[in-house]
C-alpha cells in the first residue's frame, strides 16, 4: 500500500494533489477550436434540442457537484435543471417523460440508489446519461449515454478529485449543450478558462497547502465549523461541511450564506469557526457585496471568519481573520479553486486528531445497497 501511494502520506493526499491532471484529462479531446465538443454525444443534438428539463440526480459529493452543474447548465443551454438526490427521486412520483433528460453522477458508477433511480427514470420514458469515473460500471450501462470522468481510480472513502472531475464534466456539458442549442455563441473566453485550470489548481495546492495545514493543526480542538457560501460557492459549502464530517467527525454545516438570517446566524456565538466562500468582485458586484455583508454580520457575533476568496479582494481584509487565497477565474470556475483549501483542511484536521483520513468510521467508498 506504501508504494501505491506513491510517497504521500495517504490516498487522500495523492488524490487532492492530482486534482490538476483529474480535470486536464476530464477536458482532453473535447475541445475543438474554441468550442466544447464531446465526442461521446455525437449524435444527440436533436435531443438536446427537445428536453425542456434535465435532472441531474446521485449521491454524496457527486450530488454537490450536481448543484454546481445546475447553476452553469442553466445558465449555458438555459435549460431548467433540477438536483435531486437519487433515494428522494426515487422514491416518490416525479413528473418526468421524454421531454426530461436525467443526468446522473457517480464516481464508482455502482452506488444502488443512483443505479435505481437511472433505471426508474428509464421506466418512465425519460433519457438518461450517465457521467461517470468507472469504465463499464453498471450505471453507465444502464444509461443511454455516458460521459466519463477521467480522474483515475480513487481509493480514499472521501471523494476528492472525482469531484473536481466531475464539475468539469457538467463545465463541458453545459457549453457542449449551449453550442448545441445556440444559446452560447462564443465560447471561447470559457474554453479558455477550461485550459488554465489544472495550472491554476496546481496553484492553490503550491500556495495554500501549509497555511491551510497550520491553520487545522491550530483548530484541531474545533467541535464545529460552519462553511456559508452563495450562488456556486454555497455547493462548495456543503462539500466542504461534508468533508469535514467524514474524516475528522466534527460537527460541520454547509450555509447558503443569504440563509443566515433565517436560521443559522442563531448558531454563532464567540469563537464560533465560519468559513466564508467570497466570489469575485468581477462577476457581480451585488453578490460580492452581500457575501462582504454576511461576513461583517457574524464577525459583529464574535465569529472567527475563515475567508476563501480571490487574490487581490482587499474588500474581506478589515473583518477576516484568515484570508485563504485562490487566482482569479471565471464564475462557474471557480469552485474548482475554492474546493481545495477546504480538502486539505478536512485533511490536515484529521490529521492533527490522528485519524486515518482514508477509512473513516462507518464510511464505505460505494454503497451497493438501498
Ligand atoms: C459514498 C462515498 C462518497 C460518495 C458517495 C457517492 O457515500 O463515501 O464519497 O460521494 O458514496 O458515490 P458515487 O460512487 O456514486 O459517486
Amino acid at each position: 500500500a506504501a508504494a501505491e501511494k506513491g510517497g504521500w502520506s495517504s490516498f487522500m493526499a495523492k488524490e487532492v494533489a492530482e486534482q490538476p491532471e483529474a480535470v486536464a484529462n476530464t477536458i482532453r479531446g473535447r475541445i475543438q477550436g474554441d468550442q466544447v465538443v464531446i465526442p461521446e454525444l455525437d449524435g444527440m443534438d436533436e435531443l438536446f434540442l427537445g428536453i425542456n428539463r434535465i435532472i441531474i440526480t446521485a449521491c454524496g459529493t457527486a450530488a454537490y457537484s450536481a448543484l454546481v452543474g445546475k447553476y452553469a447548465i442553466e445558465q449555458w443551454a438555459r435549460i431548467p435543471v433540477d438536483v435531486e438526490l437519487a433515494h428522494e427521486f426515487r422514491y416518490r412520483d416525479p413528473v418526468i417523460g421524454d421531454d426530461t433528460l436525467v443526468v446522473s453522477i457517480s464516481q464508482s458508477g455502482e452506488t444502488m440508489d443512483t443505479l435505481m433511480a437511472v433505471k426508474y427514470a428509464s421506466e418512465r420514458g425519460a433519457r438518461t446519461l450517465s457521467i461517470c469515473n468507472t469504465q463499464g460500471a453498471t450505471i453507465p450501462r444502464e444509461s443511454d449515454a455516458v460521459v466519463y470522468t477521467h480522474a483515475g481510480p480513487e481509493v480514499a472513502v472521501a471523494s476528492t478529485k472525482a469531484f473536481s472531475a466531475q464539475i468539469t464534466a457538467l463545465l463541458l456539458l453545459g457549453l457542449h449543450m449551449g453550442r448545441v442549442r445556440g444559446t452560447v455563441q462564443d465560447a471561447s473566453v470559457d474554453v479558455a478558462e477550461l485550459g488554465a485550470l489544472p495550472e491554476k489548481i496546481a496553484k492553490v495546492l503550491e500556495s495554500e497547502q501549509e497555511h491551510v495545514t497550520q491553520l487545522a493543526g491550530w483548530m484541531a480542538d474545533t467541535r464545529s465549523v460552519l462553511f456559508l457560501g452563495r450562488h456556486v460557492g454555497f455547493p462548495i459549502a456543503l462539500e466542504g461541511a461534508l468533508k469535514l464530517k467524514e474524516i475528522s467527525y466534527i460537527h460541520a454545516e454547509g450555509f447558503a450564506a443569504g440563509e443566515l438570517k433565517h436560521g443559522p446566524i442563531a448558531l454563532i456565538e464567540p469563537g464560533q469557526p465560519v468559513f466564508v466562500l467570497v466570489p469575485s468582485p468581477r462577476h457581480s458586484a451585488l453578490v460580492h457585496s452581500k457575501v462582504v455583508s454576511n461576513i461583517q454580520e457574524i464577525r459583529a457575533r464574535g465569529a472567527r471568519v475563515i475567508v476563501v476568496a480571490e487574490e487581490g479582494d482587499a474588500a474581506v481584509l478589515p473583518f477576516a481573520d484568515e484570508v485563504i487565497r485562490i487566482p482569479l477565474a471565471g464564475a462557474m470556475f471557480e469552485p474548482l479553486l475554492a474546493v481545495v483549501p477546504l480538502q486539505i483542511f478536512a485533511m490536515a484536521l484529521a490529521t492533527a486528531k490522528g485519524l486515518d483520513v482514508d477509512q473513516p468510521r462507518n464510511l464505505a467508498k460505494s454503497v451497493t445497497v438501498e
